[in-house]
């Protein structure tokens, strides 16, 4: 029989992968609630219409990332590509999106994107939004959290970089002064981005191509059409945060999501390779009415956590971990009921249960192949008089023998 192997750019995560990953989830949710955000849970599956009125059907990430299908009734659903729209539509329709509220979640975003190191067609965000708040202050505080996300990961060689995209008025003028500027080039630019100038011309600011950044040199600055208000924000957050976080201002970072409206930033790591961005953001003040909702205006952003992870120093947790090894003869109700008892005494020691039918030596063989500490043998001898074996597995002592009740104090202090 052919065997079945997993989607590409999907990977497994294995224990060994998860030890990083835990440490990193809990600091981060740690840093959300002593920012006083509340957790929310939507689900991973939206209708269609929801991401092409949000992310927007000119983005790369509607137009070819997107995994979508007809369901049994068939309407059009998707894998959520992000987290935003399904927190928008989720508070329209709670009716929230008349108040001020703030949320974080963390979980698996997909997209049909090429994979490389990196970049994954099923990988995981946290992310959080604010809502409800207009230019200013929350501007400060979700960029107070990108630097304290920075700081309290341990993250080396960040760089901040910060834009604003103006209003839809400026970011409209914008674009068609680009448009006329970039007309004469069209014959030197590649299909790709020729298609970028006639949908979605700001996104050439993000091309690849050598010969089009040289030409975009001498093109109209965002800076000219953003208002001095706005471009007062931006060194105001650059002055405010110097501190903490090495910020720039790039006036070419344009992000490839079509909702953002003022603020946009993304934080990269020169650690991780060709992508850089292990979080990206910005303000988003029109996403709710145009998903049928209420004026709110709102900042957000999301981590990418394989990349996060890659680049944390936060410690890995050293899970302590004893080895029981019981009787070999027979199943020993006794064995179970004192393991029982011992996972109670301490919940943070694992206590790995042997489960084979090997004999005591062989069990205490694998053992000293792990990572625990200690090996507790509970044999024949040791259930006639009610008695267990220690043996350490990290030095050459002698194995002492214990009492069940004094074997229980010893695990507590481990
Ligand atoms: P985004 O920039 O598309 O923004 O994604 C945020 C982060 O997710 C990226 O910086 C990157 O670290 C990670 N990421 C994206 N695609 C992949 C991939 N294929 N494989 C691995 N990691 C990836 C958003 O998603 C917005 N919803 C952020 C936001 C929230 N804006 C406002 N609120």
């Amino acid at each position: 029989m052919d065997k079945i192997n997993s989607l590409r750019g999907m990977p497994d995560f294995y224990s060994d992968d998860l030890i990083s990953w835990t440490p990193v989830e809990n600091k981060l949710e740690e840093v959300f609630r002593a920012f006083s955000i509340g957790e929310i849970r939507t689900p991973i599956l939206e209708y269609t219409d929801l991401f092409k009125r949000s992310v927007g059907d000119t983005s790369d990430i509607v137009n070819k990332e997107i995994y979508s299908f007809d369901d049994r009734n068939d309407q059009s659903i998707s894998l959520r590509p992000e987290g935003t729209a399904g927190v928008i539509r989720s508070v329209i329709e709670k009716k929230l999106d008349q108040q001020q509220s703030k949320f974080w979640y963390m979980g698996p975003m997909f997209r049909y994107e090429r994979p490389q190191k990196g970049r994954y067609r099923q990988f995981h965000q946290a992310g959080v939004e604010f809502l409800g708040y207009q230019e200013g202050q929350a501007d400060f505080e979700l960029i107070a959290l990108v630097c304290s996300i920075i700081n309290s990961l341990d993250i080396k060689n960040a760089k901040l970089k910060i834009n604003h995209l103006g209003d839809k008025d400026s970011k409209i003028q914008f674009a068609r002064s680009l448009v006329t500027f970039l007309e004469p080039y069209k014959d030197q630019m590649d299909d790709k981005d020729i298609e970028r100038l006639s949908k979605n011309p700001l996104r050439i600011l993000d091309s690849k191509d050598k010969k089009v950044q040289e030409i975009l040199e001498n093109a109209p600055s965002l800076t000219d059409f953003i208002s001095e208000s706005a471009n007062s924000l931006l060194a105001s957050i650059q002055k405010t945060f110097a501190d903490q976080c090495t910020i720039e201002i790039d006036n070419k970072l344009v992000r490839g999501l079509d909702y953002y409206t003022g603020l946009v930033f993304e934080a990269c790591s020169s650690d991780l390779g060709a992508q850089d961005a292990f979080i990206g953001g910005g303000r988003y003040d029109n996403l709710a009415k145009a998903l049928g909702g209420k004026d709110m205006p709102a900042i957000g952003l999301a981590v990418g956590l394989e990349r996060l992870i890659s680049i944390s120093s936060v410690l890995r947790c050293d899970e302590k971990k004893v080895i029981f090894i019981s009787s070999t003869s027979n199943i020993t109700p006794l064995a179970f009921k004192i393991a029982n008892k011992l996972r109670n005494a301490n919940s943070n020691i694992s206590l790995d249960m042997d489960l084979t039918d090997s004999s005591i030596k062989a069990k205490l063989r694998r053992a000293n192949k792990t990572n625990a500490t200690h090996a507790f043998i509970f044999g024949d001898e040791e259930m006639n008089n009610k008695s267990i074996i220690v043996k350490s597995l990290r030095d050459d002592n002698e194995q002492v023998s214990m009492s069940i009740d004094e074997c229980i104090d010893f695990f507590k202090e481990i």
